[in-house]
């Protein structure tokens, strides 16, 4: 083999490792440790698991590739990637305006992610200086409700978590993070199954396992099939444009097929080991599964707790989860940092400061909310639950349908084989994002709306 042929297959290797390094690091976060388990936990179940992994088989690694697809074919950032491709595929200026939902929904949910993302900050400290050792489950609550009900706690963590995000995006693509992703997320994967042998020894395991992969159909809400919808979504990090971002840097010749289903399987096998963890605990001490956003909170410093060395794990363990969201908090931020650069001028270091403050000051709403429910309300839902409403389960859901019709309806079929070389199963692939994708996500919607 001459140099260059080898360079060029270390240069593949390699690119498509930091593909799916970028995107696992965007789809691996607080979705799968904080959210995921405690949705679970409202919506019964095992039913709702496993609508959520028909959803992202069926409907989320299609639009996945799709959207890897068209940042690679179009080179861009959201916005002008669909404008160019509109234009070669001779249709309208209008496609420009879905990178717009994108910039809108990623900058809505890193308002109320940031002050989650807080919280785990917090639980770092807690964890570190003791003060949870041997904690028994009353005392897990006081602990988290004392955080929830500080809007000076959460003020602090809040920014904090924001700071950390701003000086990272403003340096651009680093590689410190790079290898932040390369090394703790394989971390973060072991500790979760140390928790797990944990909670298996457990003596809720049983009901535990059974609360999580028993389907029963009955505990499902109506609302159910369009929070896993969202939830897939908002997993995988799809319907935005981070992942179009992440693929127009995709070499072409790389399998996106492949890249998809590795970053989709690692996605959904961290948070069912999260589940794994979690609800063996819950039913050991008698907590309500469907106890909300504080679920991991309230219930893993009970286990840590109870180990030996706990503290340290805990404190490791928190700041594992810290580095994942910060991974994910990246790539929600970036579709408005690309958008106030490169069409308003200004610099990388304002456009992240700018950014950075405007998410900062919504998710000063989203703690208000936490700490004072009952004022904070519209209707039936608190100001956090209507954010997170809007963008995972509307906003999203409605950005993969228009990628998936973009992809399956304006681009021709030679585009899309050429970009994919799947041989015979483009077929299927292509009934996926012309039919499947676009019906199916839109008959969840219309149905979870109409049944709101
Ligand atoms: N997937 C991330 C998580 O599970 C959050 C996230 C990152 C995201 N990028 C996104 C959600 C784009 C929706 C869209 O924590």
């Amino acid at each position: 083999m001459s140099e260059q042929e080898q360079r060029l297959i270390h240069g593949q290797w390699s690119s498509r490792m930091a593909f799916i390094l970028a995107a696992s690091g965007s789809a691996i976060g607080l979705g799968n440790i904080w959210k995921f388990p405690y949705l679970v936990g409202e919506n019964g179940g095992g039913a709702f698991v496993l609508i959520y992994m028909l959803c992202v088989v069926m409907l989320g690694v299609p639009i996945m590739m799709a959207e890897t697809l068209l940042g690679r074919k179009g080179r861009r950032s959201p916005v002008n990637t669909l404008l160019n491709l509109a234009r070669q595929a001779g249709a309208g200026r209008l496609w420009g305006q879905v990178g717009w939902l994108g910039v809108v929904a990623g900058f809505l949910i890193l308002s109320y992610y940031s002050v989650i993302a807080g919280w785990s900050l917090a639980y770092i400290f807690k964890m570190s200086s003791g003060f949870m050792n041997q904690v028994d489950a009353e005392k897990a609550r006081t602990a988290f409700l004392a955080l929830q009900g500080s809007p000076e706690l959460q003020f602090i963590w809040h920014s904090l978590f924001m700071i950390a995000t701003v000086s990272i995006v403003s340096r651009g693509v680093n590689r410190g993070l790079e290898a932040a992703t390369r090394y703790l997320m394989p971390l973060l994967f072991i500790m979760i199954l140390a928790l797990d042998l944990f909670a298996l020894g457990s003596e809720g395991a049983g009901q535990g396992l059974s609360f999580l992969f028993k389907p029963d159909f009955s505990r499902l809400s109506g609302e159910s099939l369009m929070i896993a919808l969202g939830q897939a979504f908002f997993s995988l990090g799809l319907g935005m444009g981070a992942i179009m971002m992440y693929g127009s840097y995709l070499p072409d010749g790389v399998s996106i097929t492949r890249a998809s289903l590795i970053v989709a399987g690692a996605d959904t096998l961290i948070a069912l080991l999260a589940g794994v963890a979690i609800f063996p605990i819950v039913f050991t001490h008698h907590l309500a599964p469907g106890m909300g956003p504080g679920l991991i909170f309230e219930t893993l410093p009970i286990a840590f707790g109870k180990m030996p060395a706990g503290h340290l794990f805990g404190t490791i363990f928190f700041v594992l989860v810290f580095f994942a969201a910060i991974t994910s908090a990246i790539a929600l931020i970036e579709p408005t940092v690309a958008w106030l650069y490169e069409n308003r001028g200004m610099s990388r270091e304002s456009a992240s400061l700018w950014s950075g403050l405007a998410c900062w000051l919504v998710g000063l709403g989203t703690i208000q909310s936490f700490s004072d429910p009952l004022h904070w309300r519209i209707g039936d839902k608190s100001l956090f639950e209507w954010l997170d409403f809007v963008t995972a389960e509307l906003m999203l859901p409605i950005g993969g349908i228009l990628i998936a019709v973009f992809a399956g309806w304006v681009l021709s079929a030679e585009t899309t084989a050429g970009e994919l070389a799947l041989g015979s199963r483009y077929r299927l692939w292509r009934f996926a994002i012309r039919y499947l994708a676009p019906l199916g996500v839109g008959l969840i919607l219309l149905r979870g709306v109409g049944g709101m």
